[in-house]
């Protein structure tokens, strides 16, 4: 499995380094990442990036490139997050970032995920819609990991149910035959069930991961 923590505008540099090195004493069978925000970026090998502009270096205000995040020999990069589409990237530019980080050979934990107007629609409304957010992206990549986060479930408190984790997992395998997370206020007491669901490949946590110690045991619980 799979789980990882995305601190989106969370911790410090000081306070992930202490989360880190509380983590480190955990050992576990676990693949484990952890996404700081960019000023708390550090050499790493669970430490991925929440974003990157799709450019080595120049005139790109306040982002961040490659020559900022390999700085610390990180490779793996978060893309597609429902938070950044809903600030205005589109299809097309998180597809070129993509590409951008396909080509250094980054590990890609790639978002998708429908608002809720679609999920009361239909599942095939709700399918038609995450295959909008694979245009353009290479689901043979090596190193891609899909993250399946429904936004109405992202910070809520209310997970998907099983059932709507288990068909729509259902239907991207038949897609893809890379890693599926899911997302959407995964926490303590759900863990352990959505990983057990068939084509889960692990979990991505957002709210109930920032506390280290609840965190970790959620690592152990699945
Ligand atoms: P959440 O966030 O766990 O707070 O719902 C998940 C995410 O956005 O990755």
């Amino acid at each position: 499995m799979i789980i990882a923590s995305n601190f989106k505008m969370n911790h410090t540099r000081k306070s992930t380094q202490e989360f880190l090195d509380k983590l480190s004493t955990v050992s576990t069978e676990h693949t484990i990442r952890v996404y700081p925000p960019c000023t708390a970026l550090c050499a790493n090998p669970i430490v991925g990036a929440q974003n990157g502009y799709p450019a080595v270096e120049g005139s790109y205000t306040a982002e961040i490139g490659l020559r900022q995040i390999s700085e610390f020999g990180i490779d793996k990069i978060l893309l597609g997050h429902s938070e950044r589409r809903q600030f205005g990237e589109s299809q097309e530019f998180i597809a070129r970032k993509f590409d951008f980080y396909k080509n250094e050979n980054f590990e890609i934990m790639y978002c998708i995920g429908e608002p809720l107007e679609v999920r009361k629609q239909s599942k095939e409304a709700v399918i038609a819609y995450l295959k909008q957010q694979l245009q353009g992206i290479d689901l043979e990549y090596e190193r891609l990991i899909i993250a399946y986060e429904p936004v109405w479930a992202i910070g809520t408190g209310v997970s998907a149910t099983i059932e709507e984790i288990r068909s729509t997992h259902d239907a991207l395998r038949e897609l893809t035959n890379k890693a599926l997370l899911y997302g959407g206020s995964v926490k303590l007491e759900n863990i352990a069930q959505i990983c057990a669901i068939d084509n889960v490949d692990g979990c991505l946590i957002g709210t109930a991961s920032w506390d280290v110690d609840n965190f970790i045991e959620m690592i152990k619980r699945v």
